[in-house]
């Protein structure tokens, strides 16, 4: 059966000027009303070329603690290099149809590799405003073209000149992390299987939708990765739950934002926090969004770091292998 993407359907919308009602959110979801509309603190700004390595560390730490998210600026990824990042995934959601689906995710498939879009309906049985497309990108070995678009031609040059400067900005950012918790600088990194986690490319594309009062993009989630960055275009869209309440992220250009995961919130025993977040859509704008997930591989196990536990300070989590713990998250089996 033809799977039915949202980029056709926000096409049908727009013209109705209404979505299909599978789209309506409960009035527990929905943005116009559970949006914050006071003063919005911001997400903080981390600028990594600041050569006090202890300002950066404590800066790393305390979003980490607070918030589980934060932007950094000056990271060393060439501006220029995340703008043809934009460029080849915004040329290949353009494509038509046919030539999107030569990547489509297999129906049999157990992976999440390939075009595709969310099937499985959510709790309340309503559908997210988005298509993606998922494809590891590093180490080379997990790396399968199959599933990376063969248009626009420069498609793979560049995002494989993205991986390696997003394994870079990773390993960097794991480094502050591990000495914010007091542990040698490769600590969590080796906790994620060191050279053997994988990244995983996503590409979001969120089309326009006339009533971006209802729907939501992604619905409220914590990513299962150890971190993620991400990359978003000039629209907005991005909120953060943070003291009960959903604020807007800022938008700041060139700016990479940094998530932290279930498998870091896991490994640091609950001293960094797994960010809840969701994204909203616009009416006459597409959004999109790159967003990079570092995760183990599926057999390694994850719990906390043992040098972060003692008598005085148990484990707050059960190891898992990824595979499971990413099983058991996504058929909301127990944890514990
Ligand atoms: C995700 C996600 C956020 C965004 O894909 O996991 O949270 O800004 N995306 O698109
Ligand atoms: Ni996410």
């Amino acid at each position: 059966m033809e799977i039915e993407r949202v980029q056709d359907i926000s096409s049908s919308s727009l013209l109705a000027e209404t979505i299909p009602s599978e789209f309506i959110r409960t009035e527990k979801e929905q943005p116009a009303i559970t949006t914050f509309k006071g003063p919005t603190p911001a997400i903080p700004v981390v600028d990594l070329s600041d050569p006090d390595e202890e300002t950066v560390i404590h800066a790393v730490v305390k979003a980490s603690e607070e918030w589980g998210i934060f932007q950094v600026v000056n990271h060393g990824i060439p501006t220029e290099l995340i703008k043809r990042l934009q460029e080849v995934g915004r040329k290949f959601f353009e494509l038509p149809s046919s030539e999107k689906e030569t990547v489509a995710k297999p129906e049999d498939s157990k992976d999440i590799e390939g075009y595709g879009t969310k099937l499985q309906k959510e709790v309340e049985g309503k559908k997210a405003w988005v298509d993606h497309l998922f494809h590891r990108i590093s180490p080379p070995s997990c790396v399968n073209y199959r599933f990376w678009p063969k248009n626009p031609p420069e498609y793979r040059e560049v995002n494989e000149e993205y991986a390696l400067h997003v394994k870079k900005l990773s390993e960097t950012l794991l480094g502050i992390l591990s000495e914010g918790l007091g542990l040698s600088s490769d600590a969590l990194k080796e906790g994620l299987g060191g050279e053997m986690a994988e990244y995983m490319m996503k590409i979001n594309y969120y089309p326009p939708c006339p009533r971006p009062d209802l729907a939501l993009g992604v619905p409220a989630h914590t990513d299962l990765s150890g971190i993620t960055l991400l990359v978003p275009n000039e629209v907005p869209g991005l909120q953060v739950f943070k003291d009960d309440h959903w604020f807007d992220a800022e938008y700041i250009p060139n700016a990479v934002i940094v998530h932290i995961g279930d498998q870091i919130q896991r490994l640091s025993n609950g001293r960094y926090k797994n960010v809840l977040h969701r994204t909203t859509v616009d009416k006459d704008r597409t959004r999109m969004s790159w967003p990079v997930f570092l995760e183990p591989h599926r057999e390694m196990i994850v719990g906390p770091l043992p040098e972060l536990t003692g008598d005085d300070n148990p484990p707050k989590f059960k190891p898992f292998a990824f595979k499971d713990y990413s099983y058991r998250k996504l058929n909301k089996l127990s944890l514990d």
